[in-house]
């Protein structure tokens, strides 16, 4: 697929498939993500594969009741913060796998490297067929220490940026685009 097609066409999956995700594909995701840019090339991303849609579905509902007590008045001003507090959804989306990126301890920059290696994967994911949702209202949960640690993730690798995985279901929707706003142009030919 062209970049730009990819670039243009992608969209935040929420509803997918029951087929699941392979750990080959799963691999190819994270080399293609390994290949984002990075300041002083310090590749300073870690991943953890959480795959399982009931490990998932029970992560969601422990996410949802610590979202529920953050006083993060990000989160509390969202109006979706009252559809979470609700029984039925999952904030994973019933995907059947996660893969949460982690930043390493690294000078400059490891937390925007982190999202340029998550774009990197859902563009690729998009090229493989599959479908991703970056869910940046699991992050609060997963950077509990005992969360952390219950995951045996490593000293120092602090989640950024966890994107669910699978097959759509079907096709979502375009979602529209402001056109880019020109802050300034300076040109000098
Ligand atoms: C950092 C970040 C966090 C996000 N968190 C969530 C989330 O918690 N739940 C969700 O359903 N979508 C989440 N999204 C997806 C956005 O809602 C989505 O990308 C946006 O509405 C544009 O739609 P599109 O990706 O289909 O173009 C997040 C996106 C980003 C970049």
């Amino acid at each position: 697929m062209e970049v730009l097609k990819a670039i243009h066409e992608r969209r935040a999956t929420r509803v997918f498939s029951d087929a699941d995700v392979r750990p080959a594909v799963v691999q190819d995701l994270l080399r293609a993500a390994a290949q984002a840019p990075s300041a002083l090339n310090l590749q300073p991303w870690s991943f953890a594969v959480l795959h399982g849609r009931k490990r998932l579905r029970e992560y969601s509902e422990r996410a949802k009741v610590h979202l529920l007590h953050v006083t993060d008045p990000a989160f509390g001003l969202d109006p979706r913060i009252d559809q979470y507090a609700s029984s039925t959804v999952n904030i994973f989306h019933d995907a059947g796998t996660l893969i949460l990126i982690c930043a390493k301890p690294a000078r400059f920059a490891p937390v925007e490297d982190c999202f340029l290696a998550g774009q990197n994967l859902m563009l690729a994911a998009h090229g493989m067929g599959l479908g991703t949702c970056p869910v940046g209202f699991a992050r609060p949960w997963f950077n509990l220490p005992e969360i952390k640690a219950e995951l045996g993730l490593p000293p120092g690798c602090t989640p950024v940026l966890p994107i669910v995985v699978g097959y759509p279901a079907g096709p979502v929707p375009p979602v529209p685009r402001k056109d880019p706003e020109i802050a300034c142009w300076h040109w000098d030919e």
